[in-house]
């Protein structure tokens, strides 16, 4: 996984069918995707439930390239390893999940995985400075984390143009996540973001039996994206 300022696409399983998971992943990563997207709930942190490191563990073998856990539950500490055993290559952790985020960030290495860093919309940009050495990402919520299908936060985009100045050449991807699509994309990329995340506007109008939909959804989000970019001689 060379660190690469390219747009990558990163559908969220969030918006697949529950009842397939193992042939989503692979349905998505056969029409383009570049990382998989696994969003983690505890009914506490969020106000909604999802699945644990045992279904990660189940998805790894359908997952060629990278599994990207978002990991919304609080406390995060306890779960760090059997992530990691489960196979994950990045382990996100959101900054408001508790008191100790400098401790968490370092365990989360300290287990051999990527560590990311999220920032619900109501948290400051500020939030990352004191732990930029820590992080390989951070995550930028353009909705309040919990569901799929919410509207764009559009005031997220100064945000992470924030973090793009303060990361500098430091090699720490910016994810966005929350609202992304073919209108939202290009500006998110603008503003700095390299890893985009998307559920709703990668599955919709597909389903595994179908699945060219998909790719030609993560097609037109990447070419909106990399067309706001400037060009590189
Ligand atoms: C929200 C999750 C997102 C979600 C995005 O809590 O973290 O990953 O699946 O879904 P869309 O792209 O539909 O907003
Ligand atoms: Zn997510």
């Amino acid at each position: 996984m060379a660190f690469s300022r390219d747009i990558k696409i990163a559908p969220s399983i969030l918006a697949a069918d529950f009842a397939n998971f193992g042939a989503e992943c692979r349905a998505i990563e056969a029409e383009g995707a570049d990382w998989v997207h696994v969003d983690v709930m505890d009914g506490h942190f969020v106000p909604n439930l999802t699945f644990g490191p045992a279904m990660c563990a189940a998805l790894r073998p359908h997952i060629k390239g990278v599994m990207d856990v978002h990991l919304m539950i609080a406390p995060v500490d306890p779960y760090i390893d059997a992530f990691a055993d489960a196979g994950a290559d990045i382990l996100t952790a959101h900054v408001e999940a508790g008191p100790h985020i400098h401790r968490t960030l370092q365990a989360i290495r300290a287990a051999g995985v990527k560590a990311g860093l999220a920032l619900n919309p109501g948290t400051p940009a500020s939030a990352a400075a004191p732990v930029l050495d820590l992080i390989d990402l951070v995550c930028v919520m353009t909705v309040n984390p919990g569901f799929g299908g919410q509207k764009f936060i559009e005031s997220q985009l100064a945000t992470i143009a924030e973090l793009r100045a303060m990361i500098g050449d430091r090699p720490i991807h910016i994810e966005v996540d929350g609202g992304v699509d073919r209108n939202t994309a290009p500006r998110v990329a603008a503003a700095g973001a390299d890893a985009l995340v998307a559920g709703s506007a990668v599955f919709k109008g597909g389903s595994v039996s179908n699945s060219a939909p998909y790719g030609e959804n993560i097609r037109m989000i990447r070419a909106t994206a990399q067309a706001s970019l400037p060009e590189v001689a």
